[in-house]
């Protein structure tokens, strides 16, 4: 099976690339500028030239806060670009699998959120995103879109990285503890979609495979104690330790407003593809490991 995947350098990309090479799926990136899909143009011929059986658009502008002043840029990249990305599915009768976030909903509920619950984006980010899984479902019908959250992984930019940086030269932190979601390890992400891809390919027309579908590590936590958890691993392997105290999204203030409760329900996933992530803790105890054995 050969699988498109939009970017190079993603976490999630790079994630799928890596499992890639441990399954029998043959995994070939398309970055910039071959295909950018800030120029929609660039789109459908670097697809045709890889003849995909899946197409999945994994690229995106992931500023959350950067989105606020650029959200023009958020909204082509996000939504215009995904929507060609889906056509160019279309056009070649295969399957598209479009990541998506859990920055689509407003996070006033208080529980978590399932795949028919009314979105209602409060960032410019989120709406860009939210536009997309539109433009992806009007584009092709046979659409898979994975929202997940908190992404971290051994690449890239993310909390975790950024929290073991941080703690080199820091005793102590201070860390929002008023927003609550599921951290995902982009390699579960990346096994997991695997798996979607083979079932996609198995039973490519069985309705029930398409849709939204919600993607995430088992548990939830909230920003404190996920930065907790990172320095009670890296402590365990030797670095200082670190004291986090804990915030409000009122004091620590960003430009761009993040969701309060951002938790995703994944029983429909479970229940359709049969995927389950694994506990977040674990996941992230082997990337932290990693990284610190590579530092
Ligand atoms: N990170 C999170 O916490 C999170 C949470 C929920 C959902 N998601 C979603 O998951 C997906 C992957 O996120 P990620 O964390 O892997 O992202 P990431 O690490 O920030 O990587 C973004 C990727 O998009 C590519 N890209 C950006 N602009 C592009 C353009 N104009 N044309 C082509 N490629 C472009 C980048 O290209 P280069 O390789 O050239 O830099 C990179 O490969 C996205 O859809 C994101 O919205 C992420």
């Amino acid at each position: 099976m050969r699988i498109a995947i939009t970017g190079s350098q993603g976490q999630i990309v790079r994630s799928l690339i890596e499992r890639g090479t441990m399954s029998d799926a043959e995994i070939v990136p398309l970055g910039r500028p071959c295909l950018d899909l800030g120029n929609p143009a660039t789109v459908l011929p670097a697809i045709l030239s890889v003849a995909p059986d899946i197409i999945i658009n994994a690229a995106a502008f992931t500023g959350v806060d950067l989105a606020e002043s650029e959200e023009t840029t958020a909204y082509q990249i996000n939504a215009v670009g995904a929507g060609a990305v889906a056509l160019a599915a279309n056009q070649l009768g295969v399957p598209v699998i479009q990541l998506s976030t859990d920055y689509v909903f407003d996070g006033g509920l208080d529980r978590a959120y399932r795949e028919d619950d009314a979105p209602g984006p409060i960032n410019a980010y989120g709406r860009s995103k939210l536009a997309g899984e539109q433009a992806v479902a009007a584009a092709a019908p046979r659409h898979v879109i994975l929202r997940t959250s908190w992404v971290y992984s051994p690449f890239g930019k993310n909390f975790v990285k950024t929290m073991l940086g941080l703690g080199e030269t820091r005793h102590e932190l201070s860390i929002v503890a008023d927003q609550i979601g599921r951290p995902t390890s982009a390699l579960d992400i990346a096994d997991g979609v695997l798996s979607i891809c083979n079932r996609l390919k198995a039973g490519a027309d069985a309705e029930d495979l398409y849709g939204i579908f919600h993607m995430a590590g088992t548990g939830a936590t909230n920003w404190a104690e996920f930065a907790e958890a990172i320095f009670t691993e890296a402590a365990s392997l030797g670095r200082h330790p670190v004291i986090v105290t804990r915030t409000t999204s009122d004091q620590y203030k960003t430009p761009a407003r993040r969701p309060k409760n951002s938790r995703l329900d994944t029983e429909k996933l479970a229940k359709i593809y049969g995927v389950t992530l694994p506990p977040w803790q674990s996941s992230l105890s082997a990337i932290i490991m990693r990284l610190i054995e590579s530092s």
